[in-house]
């Protein structure tokens, strides 16, 4: 999605500006720009299609020297990727406006503004902040006070930054649902809409509220909230390295972020699993009393991280023994749902930021769950902000579009959750133990499913020609196919569906041909009998097969079908293992393709619009 850097300091800040928007590409966009302004006011404005590197290679030749400036990569939601299109957005020559989000009501405000004499030369909802706060300003001088006064008037959901050439040494910005960070450097500032475009250049960091709007100087920040009054925001020191963006030698993102899994979880779990029980604190302060009357589980998610919450139906209906649905957020703020009686609203989100998700956190508060638990992998995110508990995952920033290693670090807390619900209740001993004894075995097994990085390298050249695949699982293997199905479409984009494996015969068995790789989650379980049968079924219909199995099953390869033998492990750990697999076919299926592993077309890592 779109991203904001700004700065404002004694030195040029072009490359500073420039080297944020680099660290921000990971979020996907079409098109950037900049503006910057020197001491005099004189502002120079340029905007490209594409990437940041074109954008960085024409500011090269311009080489403006500004002190204070905004920058911009833009998702494009009103009007095609373009240079028209593309932010910071200027009206008379003095007014430059970067925003992420969405204005609702920028048709109604077009008018009126072109009543008003303002001439729009792009389609974007955006231009009508910039001739908005340029109205405005009339009546309100003082740059922060147009811009607090434009919020008024505008519906919808955005972070700004704002640069006026008559208020020179200055930058404001504001947030109503849509993140910002102000980064405090020594006699400088700078604002992002995520902290890693600063860790260059501050380690310090102060979140913005909803509805806040601030006036950045090179020496002062000064903060009013939604009601106008003076606030100040706690300075925090971020743990994030600055290289924690970098690719440490691999060639993608993605695949380092694969690696680092077993780590990841090592740290998720760290002093969260004490003596064999889930320590008191784990998922905050109260969480256990709370756990003991919860009759129902919630979940609300969007893509992985729904796939995710998949998984963990299947354990907290069999280990907890109670109930627990799953729903899709966009679905769920848009309907009347169903309110269990003591039931526990968790939201799972890698960056805490998704609209969606967020949306459906906010719905869910008037509507008498017990409480809102968030498993989240951003601790100054706005879900983690708002949840009443948290389960903050140590996955480390995750960069590449397509979520790996925060996946496996949610099923992992799912697990931990289920036996956290198990334990508060005192039921299922049995469960507990396995459970511990299973995470603690996590990373060790996550290693050596590495092993097979090769062998599905190999297969994977057999899906470069192919236009769709289907992924089967049974049971919580289900989950892990649809998320298998999800990679592989997203960076490879080949069309690929999931099905629990005794749906096929009931329609989609018309699709298998030789044409149609199908790839298998089969865990040593107790349906692993039944899900034999299934292969057998799409065998027979000449397709060729993939399946991944556990080595004590000694499954037989033969015509049709090629096995690929992991270690066993825990059953209960198995949805977590066979990801492993499924990650690298994606991957190395891209890979052949010549696709773009990190930034797939059309995708954003943070879906923060609807
Ligand atoms: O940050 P979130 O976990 O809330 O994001 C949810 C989805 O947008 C995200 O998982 C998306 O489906 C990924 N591209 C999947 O790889």
């Amino acid at each position: 999605m779109c991203g904001i850097v700004g700065a404002v300091a004694e030195r040029p800040i072009i490359e500073i500006l420039i080297e944020g928007l680099k660290r921000l590409e990971y979020r996907g966009y079409d098109s950037a720009g900049v503006v910057v302004l020197d001491q005099q006011g004189n502002t120079s404005c340029t905007k490209r299609e594409g990437k940041v590197g074109v954008l960085a290679k024409a500011v090269k030749e311009q080489s403006p020297q500004g002190t204070t400036g905004i920058a911009h990569t833009r998702w494009a939601t009103h009007g095609v990727p373009s240079e028209r299109n593309a932010h910071p957005h200027q009206s008379g020559n003095r007014f430059s406006v970067v925003h992420n989000g969405i204005i609702e009501n920028h048709k109604e405000l077009r008018k009126s503004l072109s009543v008003d004499g303002y001439t729009f030369i792009s389609d974007t909802d955006t231009e009508v902040i910039v001739h908005l706060i340029h109205k405005l300003s009339a009546v309100y001088p003082d740059l922060r006070s147009a811009v607090f006064a434009a919020n008024q008037q505008l519906v919808g959901a955005y972070g700004m930054a704002v640069v006026d050439s008559q208020s020179l040494g200055q930058l404001v910005v504001a947030r109503s649902g849509s993140p910002l960070v102000i980064g405090y450097g020594l006699g400088e500032h700078f604002v992002a809409s995520d902290q890693l475009a600063l860790l260059p250049v501050t380690r310090r960091f102060a979140v913005l509220e909803e509805g806040d709007v601030a006036q950045i100087t090179k020496e002062s920040v000064s903060i009013i909230d939604a009601s106008g009054e003076p606030v100040s925001r706690p300075i925090e020191e971020s743990d994030i390295t600055a290289d924690a963006g970098g690719k440490a030698g691999y060639k993608h993102y993605m695949l380092k972020e694969i690696f680092e899994q077993p780590e990841a979880i090592r740290r998720t779990l760290q002093g969260r699993i004490v003596d064999g029980k889930v320590a008191e604190d784990a998922f905050g302060n109260g969480s256990l009393e709370l756990f003991e009357a919860i009759k129902h589980v919630q979940i609300v998610a969007c893509g992985t991280s729904y796939n995710a919450g998949m998984v963990a139906r299947y354990w907290i209906e069999q280990y907890v023994g109670i109930s627990c649905s799953v729903e899709i957020a966009s679905e769920f703020r848009y309907r009347e749902s169903f309110v269990h009686k003591d039931s526990l609203l968790v939201t799972l989100s890698q960056s805490g930021e998704t609209a969606d998700t967020l949306a459906a956190l906010r719905l869910a508060k008037s509507l008498g769950y017990s409480a809102s638990l968030t498993i989240c992998n951003v601790e100054t995110s706005s879900l983690v902000r708002e949840s009443d508990l948290v389960y903050l995952m140590k996955a480390g920033p995750e960069i590449g579009v397509a979520s790996t290693k925060a996946f496996t670090v949610q099923l992992a807390a799912l697990l931990l959750l289920s036996k956290a619900l198990c334990e508060a209740k005192a039921i299922n001993q049995e469960f507990c133990t396995d459970a511990a004894e299973a995470l603690n075995a996590l990373p060790t097994h996550m290693e050596q499913a590495f092993s097979l990085e090769q062998s599905v390298k190999v297969l994977s050249e057999q899906f470069a020609d192919k236009h769709h695949a289907l992924f089967l699982g049974r049971g919580d293997l289900y989950p892990v196919a649809m998320e298998g199905a999800l990679k592989l479409k997203e960076i490879s984009y080949i069309h690929a569906e999931a099905y629990a494996a005794g749906e096929l015969k009931h329609g989609p068995l018309a699709l298998v041909d030789a044409d149609m790789p199908v790839v298998v989650v089969a865990p040593s379980n107790d349906l692993l009998d039944k899900l034999k049968s299934n292969i057998e079924e799409v065998r027979a219909r000449g397709s060729v097969m993939y399946v991944f199995a556990d080595s004590d099953d000694q499954f037989e390869p033969g015509p049709g079908l090629d096995v690929v033998n992991m270690a066993h492990a825990s059953h209960l750990i198995a949805p977590i293992l066979f990801s492993i697999p499924l990650q690298f076919l994606s991957y190395y299926v891209a890979l052949v393709k010549g696709t773009d592993v990190d930034q797939p077309r059309n995708l954003a890592k943070s879906v923060t619009v609807e």
